[in-house]
């Protein structure tokens, strides 16, 4: 099969000097949901960002064969969803219609297409009943679910998600993994969450300071105790 994602070389240095992806190489099959695990500033936010050009290194992306150049941006960002840690960073109109309608209004679709999309990408994340909400006012749970349809609506090939159950409470997290599990999305999933990633991802990616450390299945790298806490894992 042809991999969806294909990370060659990839380093990247932040602006002030350090250094956080370190000659990252990656193949993702498509529709392979993977967890992307390490300590706090192993890379895994980074690395996500890189996937939609959001930052871009030293190295070569291809997302579906495509170069990630900056020529390719719009194709590459209709195909990969990035969801934040943060879902007050994804969400900024007043409106959760307007939110979601975002992504494929730039993407110039037609007016009823915009809407068939929003209103799909809404049911996906069963947050229909509040299209007409303010996001502002939302649970975060629900910011959540609704941070998600902003990307759903744009129908990707590829989610990536930073952090999807942090500040969640049981119940809510527990929902949001059954929609996670039922996305037939290529995904990528960082976290600190290991009980998510045991559940939902195959396979694991293990980072730390900037490496890939350990790729593999997750029951083999969840079953390492050495490796999970030499890595601060446990
Ligand atoms: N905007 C930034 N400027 C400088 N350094 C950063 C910035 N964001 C993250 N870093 C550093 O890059 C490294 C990787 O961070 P990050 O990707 O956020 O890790 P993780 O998501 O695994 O916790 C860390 O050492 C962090 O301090
Ligand atoms: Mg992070």
């Amino acid at each position: 099969m042809v991999p969806i994602i294909v990370i060659q070389n990839l380093s990247f240095t932040y602006p002030d000097g350090k250094p956080a992806l370190r000659d990252i190489n990656l193949q993702v099959q498509p529709g392979e949901k993977i967890g992307i695990v390490g300590p706090n500033g192993a890379g895994k936010s980074t690395l996500m960002y890189h996937l939609n050009g959001v930052f871009t290194g030293q190295g070569k992306l291809f997302i579906s064969g495509l170069e990630l150049i900056k020529n390719n941006f719009p194709h590459i960002r209709s195909l990969v969803g990035l969801v934040f840690q943060n879902p007050d960073d994804q969400l900024f109109s007043p409106t959760v219609f307007e939110d979601v309608a975002y992504g494929p209004y730039y993407q110039g679709l037609e007016q009823s297409i915009v809407k068939d999309r929003v209103q799909q990408a809404l049911k996906a994340v069963q947050m229909s009943d509040f299209i007409d909400r303010n996001p502002y006012h939302l649970s975060t749970g629900e910011k959540k679910r609704v941070a998600i349809a902003t990307v759903l609506s744009m129908q990707p090939e590829i989610l990536v998600f930073d952090e999807p159950t942090a500040g969640l409470d049981p119940r809510a997290r527990r929902e949001l993994i059954e929609l996670l599990f039922e996305l037939p999305q290529t995904m990528l999933i960082a976290t600190h969450d290991l009980a998510l990633i045991k559940q939902l991802a195959p396979r694991t990616v293990l980072l730390s300071k900037g490496r890939i450390v350990a790729d593999g299945p997750t029951n083999a790298i969840f079953g390492n105790e050495t490796l999970l806490k030499e890595n601060g894992l446990i």
